[in-house]
């Protein structure tokens, strides 16, 4: 059957492949690391769930909510961002609006799909969570790649920013705390960044925040609009509970947004998607959001002892070319061409104006030798490197770092 243009650019995931082969391996009895996790391995808090299986008794809990949220969760979320944000009693606070839609990533497709007519650019800083391209490129938009390195800590310059702007530019988005580097970029960055957007009336943000409660090192985010207010008249902000309540398959998102576009993602929602889980909605209507912060307590200190541990193994082992200090989110990004282990796979290339990417063979080998998954970065849009998860109990993730450490000072 013929197939349209769209979904022929659309890529399987190198992930899924890697995942399966994983899973293949432990099958045969081998024993298998898996680094690989984008989601915390414990239950949401308990409060959540007896919610639910409260809910459970309501007819209105199976049937349609409505196109943007339930409305007092919709005001709860609000609420909950300008507390957290520090932006209580703005003038804005009136001004913006909540949608809730079927996890962050369908929060950001309609941000997209609410923004981008065909051939405007979107700006995306690399490193970048993979999904950000195929989805611009879905709505016709063109993605613009600024790029960051392990040489800066993975902070873009404002500078190159600025230069990717031009007048197709539609969107920038920031994803601070970031996947697959797990840093927040520093005030002072968010700053500089807020202060340019001055200068570019015409550009919009989209601000991925959706780890936003998961820094374990002080201090944590901040965002531009904190420090220029104005900009939230042109800012998406993009959140859920995936990452802060343990809930990836409970699929609720939310965005933030100016009244008038939340207005519009409610069409474009209400024509594609309909409303989200009535039965979760209801639910989080009743929790108390301050339990957020109690339940992610002793998920923080495992973060940040995996990422201490991680630090002292790539120390001991004078790996400290590719260490960098990750301080949010659930991860870290290796970079395998600064390590003795990256001769074996770059040797045997030639010099190419292109920057050739050896991560998905090294993932593969490492998988096979060491038993250890981890997800190689090609598609986040930057070669040669992979991400660890810092999600495994604090055991294990020291029994496969050491093994990944052991790996990357082979030379032969
Ligand atoms: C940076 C980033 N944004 C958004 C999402 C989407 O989350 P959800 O599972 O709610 O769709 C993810 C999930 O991995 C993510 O890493």
């Amino acid at each position: 059957m013929l197939q349209s243009y769209r979904v022929k650019g659309i890529n399987e995931s190198i992930t899924l492949k890697l995942n399966a082969k994983a899973v293949a391996l432990a099958e045969e009895g081998r024993k298998i690391y898996n680094l690989t996790a984008g989601q915390l391995p414990c239950k949401p808090m308990s409060e959540l769930i007896e919610l639910m299986r409260g809910e459970l008794n309501f007819l209105k809990s199976f049937q349609y909510a409505p196109v943007p949220g339930i409305r007092e969760l919709r005001d709860k979320f609000l609420h909950r961002f300008f507390a957290t944000r520090d932006l209580e009693n703005s003038p804005l606070e009136a001004k913006l609006d909540c949608a809730i839609s079927n996890g962050g990533k369908h929060a950001l497709g309609n941000a997209l799909g609410a923004l981008v007519n065909p051939g405007d650019e979107v700006i995306l800083i690399a490193p970048y969570w993979l999904t950000y391209r195929p989805l611009v490129e879905l709505w016709g938009g063109v993605a613009k790649v600024v790029s960051s390195t392990l040489y800066d800590q993975f902070i873009p310059s404002i500078a190159e920013i600025e230069k990717a702007i031009t007048p197709k530019t539609r969107a920038i988005i920031v994803n601070s705390p970031n996947n697959p580097t797990g840093i927040h970029y520093p005030k002072d960055w968010m700053e500089r960044f807020g202060k340019m957007l001055l200068e570019h009336q015409e550009v919009s943000v989209i601000s991925d925040e959706i780890y936003f409660d998961l820094s374990y090192f002080d201090p944590g985010p901040t965002y531009f609009y904190q420090l220029y207010p104005e900009l939230l008249n042109r800012t998406i902000i993009v959140d859920g509970i995936s990452k802060n309540m343990a809930c990836t398959g409970l699929r609720i998102g939310f965005t933030i947004a100016p009244a008038e576009l939340i207005a519009a993602i409610g069409r474009l929602q209400g024509q594609t998607t309909s409303g989200a889980n009535t039965l979760v909605q209801r639910a989080l209507v009743e929790l108390d959001f301050d339990l957020i912060s109690t339940f992610l307590e002793p998920i923080r200190n495992q973060l940040r002892n995996n990422a201490r541990s991680l630090r002292e193994s790539f120390r001991q082992a004078d790996l400290s070319n590719c260490w960098y200090q990750s301080t949010s989110a659930f991860y870290f990004l290796v970079d395998f061409s600064t390590t003795p282990m990256f001769q074996r796979f770059a040797k045997s290339s030639e010099e190419t104006e292109e920057i050739s990417d050896y991560a998905t063979d090294i993932c593969s080998d490492l998988l096979e030798k060491h038993g250890v998954a981890l997800v190689p970065t090609a598609d986040f849009g930057t070669p040669n490197c992979a991400r660890i998860s810092l999600v495994l109990e604090e055991r294990p993730f020291a029994e496969a770092i050491n093994l990944v450490v052991e790996y990357l000072n082979q030379e032969k």
